[in-house]
């Protein structure tokens, strides 16, 4: 049986680094974690907070506007008998990252996972696109990932393996987008960042496997949110959406949430550079099946 948790505590020290696939616990996937979601006021941050609690974590809500929302979203989580807290913080601001991470280490004790979910679309036309919508894009989407994933690893690296908890040091979750994959017109920005995101996450996770740091990245399709209302508010605007979701469905932000507890999970022990598309199918290059 696994001791009981600690608030507050940190995990003992790693004994060994074992060599076999983890045996499974029976009840909540992620008892006795501790996770840290940017972005999580609303949108899929906000579900992958909700469906992490509701796996047995407490969690972080990091956020940036709407304190309400972010503030609701810890009682929620109080509800289901997890703890949260929220912390503002902007995931471009170096400074304002390793605060975030130092308070959230004080407050529940050390992070077991971490969902780096942050991001932001400012769409232009190539030739009118600012050189201030590139560099937003790219410091919040990119260089956010890097200044929040600096400070995951250093914290799991402290300390180690503790198999009473988890197989691993650590799991490191990036949301990408099927536009790491995808060109997308009108959005070069963005799909430069989610790019970019893909290559940090496989380069952090060679990096990192040996220290049991798991690094992965999830990358949805069109998801019900806010960033992308314009695509799903009218029924028009939904069928031409549905010309490129083979799946014929939009997906919704618990899709990211369940996939994100998998991924975080013990069950995905042996899965590290990877990235999981949770996109209905929009990646199946749905032109082609009909013609080409
Ligand atoms: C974007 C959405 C878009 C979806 C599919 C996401 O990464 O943020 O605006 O609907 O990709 O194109």
């Amino acid at each position: 049986m696994a001791p009981p948790a600690c608030p507050g505590a940190p995990d003992a020290p790693a004994s060994e680094t074992p060599d076999r696939a983890p045996v499974l616990r029976a009840g909540s996937t992620l008892r006795q974690q501790r996770a840290l979601v940017t972005g999580a006021n609303s949108g899929i941050g906000r579900a992958v907070a909700l469906e992490l609690a509701r796996a047995g974590c407490d969690v972080v809500i990091n956020y940036i506007s709407d304190e309400p929302a972010a503030q609701s979203l810890v009682d929620q989580i109080a509800g289901l008998g997890r703890r949260a807290i929220a912390i503002k913080a902007d995931v471009s601001q170096e400074d304002q990252v390793i605060s975030m991470f130092a308070r959230a280490a004080e407050t529940l004790g050390p992070l077991h996972i971490v969902v780096s979910n942050a991001g932001l679309q400012r769409d232009a036309p190539f030739e009118q696109m600012s050189l201030a919508d590139w560099n937003t894009v790219l410091s919040v989407n990119l260089t956010g990932q890097f200044l929040c994933l600096r400070e995951d690893v250093r914290a799991f690296t402290r300390r180690g393996v503790n198999p009473a908890i988890s197989a691993a040091a650590g799991k490191i979750i990036c949301m990408s987008s099927v536009h790491q994959e995808i060109p997308w017109a009108g959005h070069a920005n963005y799909a430069a960042s989610k790019g970019g995101v893909a290559m940090l996450m496989r380069s952090l996770a060679q990096e990192m496997a040996p220290r049991r740091i798991r690094v992965n990245a999830i990358a949805p399709g069109a998801i019900r949110t806010p960033i992308n209302t314009s695509a799903w508010e009218t029924p028009e605007a939904y069928d031409d959406l549905m010309r490129l979701v083979p799946y014929k469905r939009i997906g919704e932000p618990a899709d990211i949430g369940r996939a994100a507890v998998w991924l975080a999970s013990d069950a995905a022990d042996y899965v590290t550079g990877a990235t999981l598309y949770v996109d209905g199918g929009m990646t199946l290059y749905p032109g082609f099946a009909t013609g080409g």
